[in-house]
């Protein structure tokens, strides 16, 4: 029930207002679940990995989102602590960034989708047409002095630069 968070079909599931409201395992029953988990898996994929194959690298892509949205709270959550914590030291890039430039691309039918035989999620089928609009695309990534400017300029605050939804 813990651990279901969006499936009604599956059974009872704990309130999401209330996750906050749940205590955290102990520091050592953290790494002995980890260490559970990895086990399972190698007696599983030394079984037959041909018939658990494609599921294996499901529950990995999925894994691998929960890392993303792990990170993105906690990073989420250092932002809000007036002490401003740091995720990790890193050393600032030296140099200066090349000039940036707009590439334009043309509106027009395209085709978009999963291609291939190797892992997708199902929303990312079936292939299909779609009509793109124009737009543009910066010629590389934004610098982090760039966006100190966007956020110094009212980027977040100003609701001219966004849409409602
Ligand atoms: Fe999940």
């Amino acid at each position: 029930m813990l651990y279901n968070s969006y499936y009604n079909a599956v059974g009872d599931r704990h309130p999401l207002p209330q996750r906050g409201l749940l205590t955290r395992p102990s520091l050592e029953s953290v790494p002995a679940f980890r260490a559970d988990v990895d086990d399972r898996m190698q007696k599983l994929l030394s079984r037959n990995t041909t018939e658990f194959g494609e599921l294996v690298i499901l529950g990995l892509h999925h894994e691998q989102q929960h890392q993303e949205l792990l990170l993105t709270d906690i990073k989420h959550l250092f932002s809000c602590s007036p002490l401003s914590p740091v995720y990790r030291e890193v050393e600032p890039a030296k140099g200066q960034a090349p000039a940036l430039s707009w590439q334009n691309y043309a509106s027009g039918l395209t085709e978009i989708g999963h291609q291939g035989n190797d892992f997708c999620y199902d929303n990312e089928t079936p292939r299909h047409n779609v009509f793109l609009p124009g737009f543009q695309l910066a010629s590389r990534l934004i610098s982090n002095a760039e966006f100190q400017v966007f956020i110094d300029g009212g980027g977040y605050t100003d609701p001219a630069y966004w849409l409602a939804e």
